[in-house]
């Protein structure tokens, strides 16, 4: 039985980690959403007061770094993983729009790709694995077997976004809030100099702008073959 890595590459809010949940229940494969764990170095440094608005303590994060611990748990009663710092959840913390607004310039800082990039790699080495995020096809597995890029309008992922943050409870975010975080993350995802995002030479690239979820992922299984 041949397992394979699977890297889902793409903008914010582009239905990656919709997909990669799908192909990981339907082939029986470890799914790790690598934003999470950007997200809860990011809300770290927001909880120890090195981020917030007008400063960035680098100094004092880098420093911390071998102190934060991150392990996802897999949740039955859920079907899937949850994002642990320091053995507490935080799986709804880090999804704050607030953790949304730091999280990029968290990302930007080399010593915290490193750590995670190599905590990832290691989460792969026996593959079967679909892993989502900005430089997995790029940086942390170049080698995997299939790769995909996804992408969709700014318009259409800020109204997904602020839909899910809707539904989970946000009564103070406004559209032009999550449209102006997405383009904002956009430009540093893409600008910063370590691992920016792009599409890997051999990635697929899907605009799923107008097409539904059902048609993307019977899409993507077609391309796989084990
Ligand atoms: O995927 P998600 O939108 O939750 O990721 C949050 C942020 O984490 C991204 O905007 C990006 O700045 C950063 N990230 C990254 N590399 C990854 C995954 C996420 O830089 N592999």
């Amino acid at each position: 039985d041949k397992k394979i890595i699977i890297a889902i590459d793409g903008f914010s809010s582009t239905g990656k980690s919709t997909l990669a949940k799908e192909l990981a229940k339907h082939l029986g494969y470890v799914y790790v959403d690598t934003g999470a764990m950007y997200r809860a170095v990011a809300y770290f440094a927001m909880q120890n007061g090195y981020i917030g608005k007008e400063f960035f303590d680098i100094e004092s994060l880098v420093n911390s770094l071998p102190y934060i611990k991150l392990v996802f748990q897999f949740n039955p009663d859920l079907g899937f993983s949850e994002m642990y710092l320091n053995e507490t959840n935080v799986e709804q913390e880090i999804r704050t729009l607030e953790v949304s607004n730091f999280v990029s310039k968290v990302a930007e800082i080399p010593e915290v790709r490193s750590k995670l990039v190599e905590q990832q790699q290691e989460m792969g080495k026996s593959k079967g694995i679909v892993m989502d995020g900005r430089d997995i096809g790029t940086v942390v597995f170049p080698e995997a077997e299939l790769k995909i890029f996804m992408n969709a309008s700014a318009h259409t992922r800020a109204q997904r976004r602020f839909k899910e943050l809707k539904e989970k409870g946000d009564t103070v975010s406004s559209f032009e809030d999550v449209l102006k975080n997405i383009e904002e993350r956009d430009y540093i995802d893409t600008h910063r100099e370590d691992s920016p995002l792009l599409k890997a030479k051999d990635a697929l690239e899907f605009d799923n702008s107008n097409i539904s979820k059902q048609e993307q992922f019977e899409k993507v299984l077609k391309l796989i073959v084990i």
